[in-house]
């Protein structure tokens, strides 16, 4: 079996990506699978490595030898390498926009070569915040207040727009990009005057803005993996400094210790887990979902965003959550959501 395993990217998650990449490589049995690593760079430039012999030492080294080959257009990778064949699959190890939004989802359907995680519709409900957050007011799923906000309302009547936040929302309220991650562009606001800066950074990262009630809690995390029938792993929480998980404190600063199994009450994490599950059909996902949660201290829990394709690092969540759930270990989950994508 070739697993083509794409990251990189055109994407404020860039970076992150290349981590995930490289541990996800470095994890896949290379005896049993052949893995050719597929670099796409923040402009969109194609890359191919050939066919990866050893382990990858450190991301530097990953962009070098990336940057060291031949660029190609898609339409090369296409002809070359995507190729429907039974022997073929292709692990998108993408963050955020370009990845994670369904745009190379459509491209692998439209190739027919099997894919890991989550396919167009999944991807693309899981990136946009505020479709994804009515499809959960349908549902009942606990969440807090929102509306959404496009540009060109903006700029006809900033005004009237700045009044209807402060009624819906109120403050302090957080603005963000409608579909992005890792926290790029996201302000928390006090008053009118950080609401009119916070809304002028999110739309430079977006041409539609989520404005979110702030709600005071802990941050947890849920892992779903499966298919048909996918299944919860236990709660993680992330202990932190910060007053809200920005991208430094996310990525940068390693002051996040995560805590797992949290400590909640058991029917408290019940139905969180129970939740998890719901959001995961939902959202009509495959493969894997993490459902990111604030859980408040009268112990009422809210969803507060998914990511279709979690970070995936060695010390990402996802993995910690499921080797604390049921004994699985890293090259194990990698091994387990390839054979979900070939089911
Ligand atoms: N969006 C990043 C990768 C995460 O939430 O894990
Ligand atoms: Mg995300």
């Amino acid at each position: 079996t070739n697993i083509f395993v794409i990251y990189g990217g055109k994407s404020v998650e860039h970076e992150v990506s290349l981590h995930s990449a490289s541990a996800i490589m470095n994890a896949v049995n290379k005896e049993k699978y052949n893995i050719y690593p597929i670099y796409i760079t923040k402009e969109g430039i194609w890359y191919s490595l050939g066919l990866l012999k050893d382990d990858i030492g450190d991301i530097e080294q990953l962009k070098k030898t990336s940057s060291s080959t031949i660029p190609s257009s898609i339409g090369d990778f296409l002809t070359n390498y995507l190729k429907h064949d039974e022997k073929n699959i292709v692990f998108p190890a993408l963050h955020g926009t370009n990845g994670e939004d369904g745009t190379i989802q459509g491209l692998l359907e439209l190739l027919d070569i099997p894919y890991v995680g989550n396919e167009v519709l999944s991807s693309a409900l899981g990136m946009d915040k505020v479709i994804m957050k009515d499809l959960f007011t349908k549902e009942n799923i606990p969440q807090g207040k929102y509306m959404s906000l496009r540009f060109h309302t903006w700029k006809d009547n900033s005004e009237e727009s700045l009044e209807k936040i402060e009624m819906t929302i109120g403050y302090p309220c957080f603005v963000k990009p409608a579909r992005s991650g890792s926290s790029v562009g996201i302000s928390r606001c006090e008053n009118k005057d950080e609401l009119k800066k916070g809304l002028q950074e999110a739309f430079l990262y977006d041409n539609k803005t989520v404005i979110e009630e702030e709600i005071i809690g802990r941050e947890m995390q849920i892992s779903v993996v499966g298919n048909d029938y996918p299944k919860a792993s236990v709660v993680g929480e992330f202990i932190m400094e910060r007053r809200f998980m920005d991208y430094n404190a996310k990525y940068l600063d390693g002051k996040l210790i995560p805590v797992i199994p949290a400590r909640l009450l058991k029917n408290l994490s019940d139905a969180m887990r129970e939740t998890a599950i719901k959001t995961f059909k939902i959202l009509n996902c495959y493969g894997l979902v993490r459902v990111d949660y604030f859980v408040t201290e009268d112990n009422k829990f809210y969803v507060n965003e998914v990511n279709t394709m979690p970070g995936f690092t060695k010390s990402s969540m996802t993995p910690a959550l499921w080797e604390k759930t049921d004994g699985t270990t890293y090259p194990q989950l990698i091994e387990k959501l390839i054979e979900l994508a070939f089911e």
